[in-house]
Order: structure tokens, then sequence, then C-alpha cells
């Protein structure tokens, strides 16, 4: 029998009634079995600075890392600002790719994305895959784009669209096949 696959998941937006969030509420829903997933809040995460990291890690930053060291693999959700994704993910990936033992390399990655448009994030998907593509090892099927997702959860911001959570449902699984076979040895 395969172990549990442990996964972090992030989100990309930092507000409370987020729909990104939303997705990862919901995932941890629908997560199969063999899948336990546990949301990490980035909103304690300060602004890189180099000068910082070279002194030490601050504290919120060196809870992310070991959190995601001890992960098999991650899930992102991410909102599409202005085009591309936001300044809260990419923060926080570079906080994660910087040494010593860089906790983000070559973990298998999953990703959705939520917007109020009709384009659903796609475009913030297609930067985030580019910088993934030489960091980490992304699951490349199903797509998860959640597009007028203001229509998809209820007032309780609990996602209600039976296609998107069946969506989800399919990224978990490819995700646990993935890490496993990533990590067969
Ligand atoms: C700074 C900013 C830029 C945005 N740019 C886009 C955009 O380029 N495309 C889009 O579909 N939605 C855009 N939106 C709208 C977001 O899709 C919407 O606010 C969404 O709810 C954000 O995700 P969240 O619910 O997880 O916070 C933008 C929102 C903000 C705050």
């Amino acid at each position: 029998m395969q172990r549990i696959v442990d996964v972090i998941g992030i989100s990309g937006s930092l507000r409370k009634g987020s729909y990104n969030t939303g997705l990862l509420r919901a995932a941890v829903e629908l997560a199969p079995e063999d899948l336990q997933l546990q949301i990490f809040d980035l909103s304690n995460i300060p602004l890189y600075n180099e000068d910082v990291r070279t002194v030490g890690y601050p504290e919120p930053v060196k809870e992310f890392r070991d959190r995601l060291a001890s992960a098999d693999a991650l899930l992102i959700a991410t909102p599409e600002y202005n085009h591309s994704f936001s300044g809260v993910l990419k923060n926080a990936i570079d906080w994660a790719s910087r040494p010593p033992n860089p906790p983000i390399i070559g973990k298998p990655v999953a990703i959705m994305s939520a917007s109020m448009g009709n384009f659903g994030g796609i475009r913030a998907q297609m930067d985030l895959r580019l910088i993934l593509d030489g960091l980490m090892r992304p699951v490349n099927q199903p797509e998860v784009i959640v597009a007028k997702a203001q229509e998809k959860f209820d007032a309780n911001g609990r996602l209600i669209d039976e296609t998107t959570r069946g969506f989800i449902k399919e990224l978990l699984m490819a995700l646990v096949d993935w890490t496993q076979l990533l990590n067969r040895k």
C-alpha cells in the first residue's frame, strides 16, 4: 500500500473572501483518501530582502520553508492580477527558492486559479507555469481554471459548482499519482 501524500496548499490572495483560498478549502473537502492537505496562510511572509536573508530567515519564512520541506507536494491557488499571478505568490516562491536546501526545488506541484473575469486566471497560470517549470515538477492535466468565480461559490465561500468540484478531485488524484511516480525508487 502506498503511503499518504502530504500536501501544503497556498493561496496567492490574502483577502478574507478570496475565491482562490475557497478553492483550497474545497480541495481539503474533496481530497482522496491517500492525500492530506493543509493550507498554509502566506499573510505573515515579509517582502523578500536579500540582506535579511543573509542575516537569517524571518520566523514566518522559516515556518513556511520547513513546512514545504516536510511536505511531499505543493498545491497553489492563484488569482490573476494584471494578467499575471500575484506578487504575494512570487514573493513566497522567491523565499522558498533560496539556499540552504531550497525546499521548493524538484517538488511536485499542482495549480488552480480563479478569477471574476471570463478567462479564469489562465494568463496567471501560464506565467506561473513558466517559472515553476524551472523549479518544480508541475502536474499538467487537468487544468483547474475557474472563470466568473463569483457565480460558483455560495454566500459562505463554499464552492458549489459541481463541474469545478469534479476537476479539483481529478487534479488531486493526478497529484497523488505524479508524486508517487516521482518518489518511486
Ligand atoms: C490588482 C488586481 C488586478 C486584477 N487583474 C485581473 C486580471 O488581469 N484578470 C482577471 O481576470 N481578474 C483580475 N482581477 C480581478 C480578480 O480576478 C478578482 O479580484 C479575484 O476575486 C481575485 O482573486 P481572489 O478572490 O482569490 O482574491 C484583478 C484584481 C486585482 C486586485
